[in-house]
């Protein structure tokens, strides 16, 4: 009984937190960072090595349209919309952040921002056969709250997209521990053999090493069928494949 009324305490005393911070949030956003500002600190959580990776992938295949899950202030999606020139769609359950991404980003004609779940968001982009033809890049960052559902959100897009990369975030890059990463963002939580297995799908890491990226650095994953690794992963030098069982059969 004391167990279960500290469960309820904790519950209702996180809910109250979680309205505070968002609130502390939305103050300091409003007045000191009411739009999105192209430069070097925005995006990709200003890694400079990871800028890199998607400036690469962007050269090598002709990314149509970009998907985001996960917009927090959108950073990220404004720094992806402003250097690729495609439509970025971005999703975001917080209700108080997607206001306030939707408030910085106001002027980018090109982002549409969604108040949804992820995988209510990828289920209803999958649904729309204009956007499943197109070669996609998502950008896998719906990243903070208990469940982390990477490998339903993989599944989707595996399941329903023709040509796609999909860059994780926060991701264990497994031979370099200078890479910081979450408990959900390793290839073991997302079944990586099976999705080698269901999917042809082979995991890529950076290999720009962790002390050469801006500090404090965390890791990434890129996900691509083989048949596009084979066409255009060797030629992007910032990543390199994985020798392990994400190895095409
Ligand atoms: C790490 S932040 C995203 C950072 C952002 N992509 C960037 O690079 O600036 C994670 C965000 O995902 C949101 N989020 C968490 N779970 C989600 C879910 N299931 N669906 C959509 N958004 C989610 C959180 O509210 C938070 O704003």
């Amino acid at each position: 009984m004391r167990k279960f009324i500290l469960k309820l305490r904790n519950y209702f005393f996180r809910d109250i937190l979680n309205r505070l911070n968002d609130t502390e949030t939305a103050v300091h956003v409003l007045i000191n960072d009411p739009a999105y500002k192209h430069d070097a600190r925005n995006g990709f959580n200003g890694l400079a090595g990871r800028k890199r990776i998607f400036q690469e992938i962007l050269n090598h295949v002709q990314i149509e349209r970009i998907i985001e899950t996960g917009t927090y202030l959108g950073n990220t999606t404004g720094y992806m919309a402003t250097m690729s020139n495609v439509q970025v769609l971005s999703c975001e359950k917080n209700s108080t952040l997607c206001d306030l991404a939707r408030f910085r980003l106001k002027d980018m004609r090109t982002i549409s921002l969604e108040h949804m779940d992820s995988i209510a968001f990828l289920n209803r982009l999958a649904r729309n056969h204009e956007i499943t033809a197109d070669k996609c890049f998502f950008y896998l960052d719906a990243h903070w709250g208990k469940d982390v559902p990477l490998r339903e959100e993989i599944a989707i897009i595996a399941s329903n997209w023709k040509e796609y990369v999909i860059m994780i975030d926060d991701f264990k890059v497994p031979d370099d521990s200078g890479y910081g990463f979450g408990s959900y963002g390793t290839l073991e939580q997302i079944d990586m053999p099976s999705l080698h297995q269901m999917y042809g799908l082979c995991a890529s890491f950076p290999a720009i090493r962790s002390d050469r990226e801006t500090q404090p650095p965390t890791g990434c994953v890129v996900l691509m069928q083989h048949d596009t690794y084979v066409r255009i992963g060797e030629n992007i030098k910032t990543l390199r494949l994985y020798s392990g069982h994400s190895q095409p059969a």
